[in-house]
């Protein structure tokens, strides 16, 4: 592939990581830091992308699934196919955050319409599809948005879990929220998917979880070297403008950092933990409560304690700036 060697060299990767590429699904809800997840996939050749599928999150599922389209033609991989899945949660209704995301979730940027149209089975049929067709422990996804479409999987096709070789996942919070003082937006858009999730055993899963994913921040600097070193890179920094999630380090793009992490696991460092969602009360809707003791030393579920941002943000320019893979 071009440039392998030489963007495995700017981040500091082994070679033996980029001559293997993971079989990636991403479950997304375009979203802001989604598109920045999209971007980063799409420019990491230590990734084979398989399709994408979208949820009904931070606005509703036509948008998401319009954002996925249009955001593959921009990157010039719009033979990657889009299927549309959930419009809502398995038992709450529709949610959005939109006073983060903008009206149209990208920050009000202006997508060119896609060529290409949305497949015409349902996400977790497809989803299903992709699964049987490769072996056991065969593909990985990524779940950045909330986990609807992933618990519909798991309860109609239970026989596929060993198929998948990890889930990667941002949701949940070991902290405070960022959609009400407990909860975290994802799980607090669909509690019972999340629990149901977060609850299946033997499936491997790594967390990122929202005291992790905030410190995943873009400053001013790094958002104007992204600008400069691409058309890819101007059209996120157009985005991220727009992005009304703020820190004083930057602008944490809570996604991406799910991404950065299939393509250098090195990048994070993880326990063992199991986590329970609150379903049942409305004032406590989907807190997370996690337990790291010896209880969970032996668990599937492996959550991110610490990660380094540093060669995270390197990681993301060098991605945004070289090749698209697979053009
Ligand atoms: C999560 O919620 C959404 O706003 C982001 O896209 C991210 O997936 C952060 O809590
Ligand atoms: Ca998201």
């Amino acid at each position: 592939m071009p440039n392998t060697e030489e963007q495995t060299r700017q981040v500091g990767l082994s070679p033996a990581t980029a001559v293997k590429p993971t079989r990636l699904i991403i479950d997304c809800d375009p979203g802001i830091d989604d598109a920045v997840s999209i971007a980063l996939a799409v420019g990491s050749p230590e990734l084979e992308i398989l399709g994408i599928t979208t949820v009904a999150g931070n606005v509703g599922i036509q948008e998401t699934t319009t954002n996925a389209l249009g955001l593959l033609a921009a990157f010039g991989r719009d033979e990657i196919p889009v299927a549309a899945g959930a419009h809502r949660g398995l038992v709450r209704t529709k949610a959005d955050h939109r006073f983060v995301h903008g009206e149209n979730g990208i920050g009000g940027v202006d997508l060119a319409p896609a060529r290409r149209t949305v497949n015409s089975e349902h996400a977790v049929d497809f989803l299903s599809n992709i699964l049987s067709r490769h072996g056991p422990r065969s593909v990985t996804i990524a779940a950045i948005g909330p986990l609807t479409n992933i618990a519909m999987l798991l309860a109609l096709r239970p026989e596929l879990i060993d198929n998948i070789e990890e889930l990667v996942i941002m949701g949940a919070t070991a902290g405070g929220g960022n959609i009400t003082p407990v909860a975290e937006y994802n799980t607090w858009a669909d509690p019972e998917a999340a629990q149901r999730v977060f609850t299946t055993v033997g499936l491997k899963i790594r967390l990122l979880e929202l005291q992790i994913t905030r410190r995943a921040t873009v400053d001013q600097g790094v958002v104007a070297t992204m600008r400069a070193e691409s058309p890819r890179g101007d059209l996120l920094a157009d985005m991220i403008d727009g992005y009304e999630d703020r820190t004083p380090d930057g602008q944490p793009l809570h996604d991406a950092l799910a991404i950065a992490a299939i393509v250098d696991p090195t990048l994070i460092e993880t326990r063992p933990a199991s986590v329970e969602v609150n379903t049942h009360s409305d004032s406590q809707r989907a807190e997370t409560v996690f337990d790291f003791g010896p209880a969970a030393a032996n668990s599937n579920l492996q959550v991110a304690v610490e990660f380094d941002l540093k060669r995270f943000r390197e990681l993301l320019i060098a991605r945004v700036a070289g090749p698209v893979q697979g053009e």
